[in-house]
């Protein structure tokens, strides 16, 4: 058994909290809280979701991949890539960039997820959950950021009654467009109105 502690925490979102694996720097291990603790439901579809993605896309080099299941001190944990700036730091995601970085060129940011999201639609790789914490920012050493997808739930987590952008896939170019917009205008609100969330 994997035991997990605090000094291990990256960050904590609303189903799942996320630890360095204790035994090898590039993998994390994530674990269910809140009142969904028991059921585990997050990893499962997110597995699921990472297996029909692997299914459709050859190379797919911007999304933490994941590796299964593992038991650890706080429940069964799923184990996906870690992913490190290359200056060896867990990269962060575009919220914590925004909301407490103070010198952020929110421009280079907004460009790089822009063009992320247009990547992804273009080649039909269904991530509806393109919000500001699940893509983290990888800080190259030329200070330029590669966008990866850390939270791969969103295509089977939906919340469509008929879940026509699973399976369509002109539904689901318009949803990730939507998302895409989305993401852009938070990116610039959030960053305005960053004190009232640290
Ligand atoms: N592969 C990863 N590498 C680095 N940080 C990660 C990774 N996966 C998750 N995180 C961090 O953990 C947080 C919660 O993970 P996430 O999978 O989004 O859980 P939830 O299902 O609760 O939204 C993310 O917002 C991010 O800060
Ligand atoms: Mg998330």
């Amino acid at each position: 058994m994997i035991v997990l502690d605090n000094h291990l925490l990256i960050n904590q979102g609303k189903t799942r909290a996320c630890y360095l694996h204790p035994g090898d720097k590039d993998l994390v291990i994530k674990v269910p809280v809140g009142s969904k603790k028991a059921d585990n439901r997050s990893n499962i579809t997110e597995l699921r979701g990472y297996q029909a993605l692997m299914r459709e896309q050859v190379d797919l080099f911007c999304i933490s991949h994941c590796y299964g299941f593992v038991t650890t001190s706080l429940g069964k944990g799923l184990v996906c890539d870690c992913i490190r700036d290359d200056g060896g730091a867990v990269s962060r995601t575009i919220w914590d960039i925004i909301i407490y970085q103070d010198d952020c060129d929110v421009d280079h940011i907004k460009a790089v997820a822009d063009a992320f999201c247009r990547f992804l639609i273009q080649r039909d790789t269904r991530l509806f959950d393109l919000n500001l914490k699940n893509i983290v920012l990888k800080l190259h050493k030329d200070g330029v950021y590669a966008p990866f997808a850390v939270d791969l739930k969103g295509r089977f987590d939906n919340k469509e009654t008929i879940p026509v952008s699973s399976y369509s896939r002109y539904f689901a170019r318009k949803k990730m467009d939507r998302r895409r917009r989305q993401l852009l205008e938070r990116i610039f609100l959030f960053r305005e109105k960053r004190v009232e969330w640290q």
